[in-house]
């Protein structure tokens, strides 16, 4: 009776456990509820955290609470030392730690379970599918990691019969998965399935580069989520399950949103080797012919955004490396106390990470309803007088448009050469994430502002005010 109580108040728990998750997910989908909804997830977590301690006679308690002191300590000496432009790197780095957790504990779990009975059918199904594609998210966001953080080369790396190679190890994968289902495994069988996933985590990374890292983010995100969601069907833990469903499902709508923002298809990114082909075509080295940019000074500047009816702000990762976006705030205000249109032009991808902007914007308390969505605000360039790009390079190519040998060709970009003044704010002719030079620089109606984007933006406020 006691136990039955007990069972009935856990699984009451869980439940709402997983209706906090739901409802604080579903917050999350705009800026003005995000907050709460953050909260509300937040609180789901603490209860599902909670009463599996009560539930679960997993480890020590001893041991547990070993484990979140020094986990929990590394947790927020990262959190509190991490630059808010290597926040991309962390989250991969986070994510790829769900993921190798998900397939150390189906591991584990096959090993507790073993001891009893051999595992088979769904049970084993389960096991192999989170340890494998746990794994392979795992050393696929350490590769991402490497990548983000310049350890590596963002650029493709390959080499003969790649794709054939890791469609090898899928099949190795898959073959000693039906042996575990069948019954015809050894006790080395489950850690080959873990080595052979790990290495393929990694062979399916290091070949992407350029503008598909977003699309392998957001994957490696999703694959997280599942490998957690087979992991809890594993230990029949359903609040894990939900948890996992939901990572996974949010992390697929999102592959395909940035697929879309990329006009990537999935096979392609893991399959096409971004840029590979391209590299000599239109790679940096585009710039054979000699071309000429126009520079300009922040007075200039100044004066025709004083005068302008309509001005249109791009956004970009070196705003987030500059941390220019109070500076950004300012120059806006500044602008709509003359009666000037403002709107901050937001590309998807824009930054290091998906949000990347919305974040940064949202932090210097940028109102909403200044950002605009690319869809929305394409159509208004021929009819804005300045653009103002802030750091932003690969989201404004017009080589994405029109020429069929970039490596970013297909891309939807920010139509920004379109407006009547562009000027762009980057330190100097550097290119941006996948490596390319940018036709836009060399536009008739271009003007370049070098300088620290922070610095450019100070200068002008300061020049606006003396006009
Ligand atoms: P990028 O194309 O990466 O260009 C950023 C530009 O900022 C650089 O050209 C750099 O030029 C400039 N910059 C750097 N520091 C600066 C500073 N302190 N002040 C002024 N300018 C500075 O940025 P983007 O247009 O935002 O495009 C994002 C790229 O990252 C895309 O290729 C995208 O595919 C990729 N990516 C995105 C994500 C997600 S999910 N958003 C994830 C991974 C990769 P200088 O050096 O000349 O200043």
């Amino acid at each position: 009776m006691i136990l039955d109580t007990r069972a009935s108040i856990i699984a009451v728990a869980y439940i709402v456990a997983a209706v906090l998750l739901i409802v604080g997910l579903r917050k999350l989908s705009s800026p003005a509820t995000a907050r709460g909804g953050n909260m509300l997830a937040a609180a789901g977590v603490f209860l599902a955290l909670a009463i599996t301690l009560l539930d679960r006679e997993i480890v020590s308690y001893w041991e547990l609470a070993l484990g979140i002191i020094i986990g929990g300590a590394i947790g927020i000496v990262a959190a509190r030392r991490v630059q808010m432009t290597a926040m991309p790197q962390m989250v991969v780095l986070l994510n790829g730690l769900g993921g190798g957790t998900a397939a150390l504990d189906s591991l584990s779990e096959y090993l507790r379970l073993s001891l009893v009975a051999p595992v088979r059918g769904g049970e084993a199904v389960s096991v192999v599918l989170g340890t494998a594609i746990g794994s392979v998210s795992f050393t696929g966001s350490v590769v991402a990691f490497a990548k983000l953080q310049e350890l590596l080369s963002s650029k493709p790396f390959q080499f003969p019969l790649q794709r054939a190679f890791n469609a090898l190890l899928v099949v190795v994968i898959l073959a000693l998965g039906v042996t575990m289902v069948m019954g015809g495994d050894t006790a080395s069988t489950p850690w080959i399935v873990f080595a052979v996933a790990l290495a393929l985590g990694a062979l399916l990374v290091l070949p992407i580069g350029g503008g598909d890292m977003p699309v392998v983010i957001a994957t490696l995100n999703a694959l997280t989520g599942i490998a957690a969601a087979f992991t809890g069907l594993v230990l029949h833990n359903q609040i894990l399950v939900v948890a996992g469903i939901l990572v996974g499902a949010s992390g697929t709508l999102l592959t395909l949103l940035m697929g879309k923002a990329m006009n990537r298809s999935l096979g392609n990114v893991f399959f096409g080797g971004f840029g590979a082909a391209t590299a000599a075509a239109g790679g940096p080295a585009g710039s054979a012919v000699a071309k000429t940019v126009r520079q300009t000074s922040a007075e200039d500047t100044a004066i025709a955004l004083a005068y302008a009816r309509k001005v249109v702000i791009v956004p970009g990762y070196g705003l987030a490396v500059a941390e220019g976006q109070h500076a950004v705030r300012e120059l806006a205000q500044e602008l709509e106390k003359r009666g000037v249109d403002v709107k901050f032009a937001i590309h998807p991808v824009a930054g290091r990470m998906p949000g990347h902007m919305n974040v940064l914007l949202a932090e210097a308390n940028i109102p909403y309803d200044e950002l605009v969505e690319m869809d929305q605000i394409n159509g208004d360039f021929d009819s804005t007088d300045v653009v103002l790009v802030v750091g932003a390079n690969d989201v404004v190519n017009p080589a994405a448009r029109e020429d069929p040998t970039s490596p970013i060709y297909g891309m939807p970009i920010l139509d920004v050469d379109k407006a009547r003044n562009v000027i762009v704010l980057k330190r100097s002719m550097g290119t941006g994430f996948a490596g390319i030079d940018n036709a836009l620089f060399y536009r008739d109606r271009t003007r370049m502002l070098f300088g620290d984007a922070k610095k450019s933006l100070t200068s002008l406020v300061e020049a606006l005010k003396a006009v």
